[in-house]
């Protein structure tokens, strides 16, 4: 039975990192490049593990991050991510208080809690609040009712948003405060689903609870329907990523900020990463293009030397040398990419960069040295890239496969039919002149004199996190099938590669064929 698991015949064709990567150091590779062998496999795609170390103190439950860049990581994004098991990086192209609310807001996101639902006063008409509806497209109807000090003062039901009660008053038609079902923010206890959960066993026929402090201010809503939902998915496979306390981790980008005098600002710096961990942030980010240079790793050794135990992410950097810099400063995960973001044009405008690949053997090889992770970011198109890219590191990080989700910021343009939402370089002009330029090493006011490393562009609108994670899922579990690798170790472990050529890579895709369907 040995034969059929390994043959000598493969060897010279399809070789492991150590072989593969060396005997093509004369052309950098990018993730079309290659491709992956498979191996003899007891391994069922739905049984593979993804949980990744990324630090002592941060673990994922799968090794995908969403990019600090802001238009594709907010709260909203980073919740998302977080309950999938990944987590969200919070980028820094917005005042430094807002950042910290932005943590907060991941940090106290209670899954199911609709936080801040939409609410109506009493003395709007019916008619408003049905113009509402159909303006923001609502797919409901029931609100709760508040007075201008945010008191609770009845429950305004589906039933009575009618066009037939357009010119009557909430407060004429709404559920009196007495009979609405509420719940103190303080009782929720530990478990507040399993709790809201008893509640509607309890109460058949009630569909909506809301939650409200001491004082009967509004401070949440469940539904049924959601809590439902959860329960459910509480036998998936993959759970959130949660710190030690039940809450959701979450990641914030920092810069590496200068004074006036172009020094660096070191209590700038730690004034506001220590305003982070107040705020419970799992893990910050010193983000910038060139992460091998002094600035960079002055400030992850500052950090390091203040918050000991704080998981820190630096970069970006393509070399073993870079790697080492910022592994001594004290770095636990770095960063890999300078211009394969499909945003990126660092390459064209800078000539600077490394493909994928290559850049990312490299520096695994350093990384394994120094006991530090490896996160490969940018360039990532499809859930095969991950697997590629997953064969050399710890993680991924991704911004264009998630800016055109519902949780990315900013709002779906509607052009020719299709939807669209933004996407930005960070090193954009429009970006940099939001607050990014100190990441491409630009003064805080750029004008048009410094060469942008990005572009503005749109992304076709998406739907929401769950549907694209559980797609790259799905494609990573059943790369790892191929390879019979049970988790990530045996990934790396396990991978052969051959390089492709640019027929090979035209067979790989759907070709001679009219497409009824795409693959996504
Ligand atoms: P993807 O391919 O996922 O890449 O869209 C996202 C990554 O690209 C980096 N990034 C930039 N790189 N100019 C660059 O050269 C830019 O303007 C820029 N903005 C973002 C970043 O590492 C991100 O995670």
């Amino acid at each position: 039975m040995a034969a059929t698991r390994n043959s000598g015949f493969d060897d010279p064709f399809y070789q492991p990192a150590d072989e593969f990567f060396p005997a093509n150091n004369k052309l950098a590779l990018t993730f079309d490049d290659v491709t992956l062998a498979t191996l003899y496999s007891e391994i069922l795609p739905r049984d593979t593990q993804l949980d990744t170390q990324l630090a002592e103190n941060l673990r994922l439950n799968i090794p995908v991050i969403s990019s600090d860049m802001d238009t594709v990581t907010e709260s909203r994004m980073a919740i998302a991510m977080a309950a999938n098991g990944g987590l969200g990086l919070i980028h820094y192209n917005m005042p430094e208080r807002q950042q910290l609310s932005e943590v907060s807001r991941v940090k106290n996101h209670v899954h199911g809690l609709i936080q801040e639902p939409i609410q109506v006063a009493p003395d709007q008409l019916i008619g408003d609040v049905l113009k509402m509806i159909e303006e923001r497209k609502f797919a409901f109807g029931t609100f709760p009712v508040v007075d201008d000090k945010g008191k609770l003062v009845g429950l305004l039901s589906g039933h009575v948003v009618k066009p037939r009660y357009a010119k009557r008053k909430v407060a004429e038609v709404l559920t009196p405060r007495a009979q609405v079902h509420t719940i103190r923010q303080k009782e929720l206890g530990k478990d507040p689903i399993a709790r809201a959960d008893k509640f509607f066993n309890e109460r058949p026929g009630i569909h909506k609870l809301l939650v409200v402090d001491d004082h009967d201010h509004l401070r949440g809503l469940f539904t049924m329907s959601d809590i439902e939902r959860i329960t459910q998915e509480r036998n998936a496979q993959f759970k959130p990523a949660r710190d030690a306390r039940f809450h959701l981790i979450c990641g914030a980008a920092v810069s590496a900020t200068r004074n006036a005098f172009g020094e660096l600002d070191r209590e700038c710096i730690l004034n506001h990463v220590g305003a982070l961990v107040e705020r419970g942030v799992d893990v910050v980010a010193v983000s910038t293009a060139h992460g091998h240079s002094q600035g960079v790793g002055d400030t992850v050794r500052v950090l390091r030397d203040a918050f000991p135990k704080l998981p820190i992410i630096a970069g970006n950097v393509t070399s073993a040398a870079g790697v080492e810099y910022l592994a001594e400063c004290g770095a636990n995960a770095i960063k890999v990419g300078q211009g394969p973001g499909s945003i990126c044009t660092t390459r064209i405008v800078a000539g600077v960069g490394i493909p994928q690949m290559t850049a990312l053997y490299v520096c695994s090889r350093a990384a394994a040295k120094k006991k530090v992770s490896i996160l490969a970011d940018g360039g990532i198109v499809k859930s095969g890239d991950i697997v590629k890219a997953l064969t050399l590191s710890q993680a991924v990080i991704c911004g264009g496969i998630f800016a055109g989700c519902n949780e990315a910021p900013g709002d779906v343009i509607e052009i020719g039919g299709k939807l669209y939402k933004q996407y930005r370089g960070m090193g954009s002009l429009a970006a940099m002149k939001s607050g990014s330029a100190a990441r491409y090493g630009h003064a805080a006011n750029p004008t048009q004199k410094v060469a942008p490393e990005g572009v503005e562009a749109l992304k076709e609108a998406c739907g929401s996190v769950d549907r694209v994670l559980a797609q790259l899922i799905g494609g990573i579990q059943s790369g790892m099938g191929y390879l019979g690798a049970a988790n990530l170790g045996q990934l790396r472990d396990k991978a052969r590669y051959i390089r492709v050529s640019p027929a090979g890579m035209r067979e790989a895709a759907p070709h001679d064929v009219v497409e009824l369907k795409t693959g996504n």
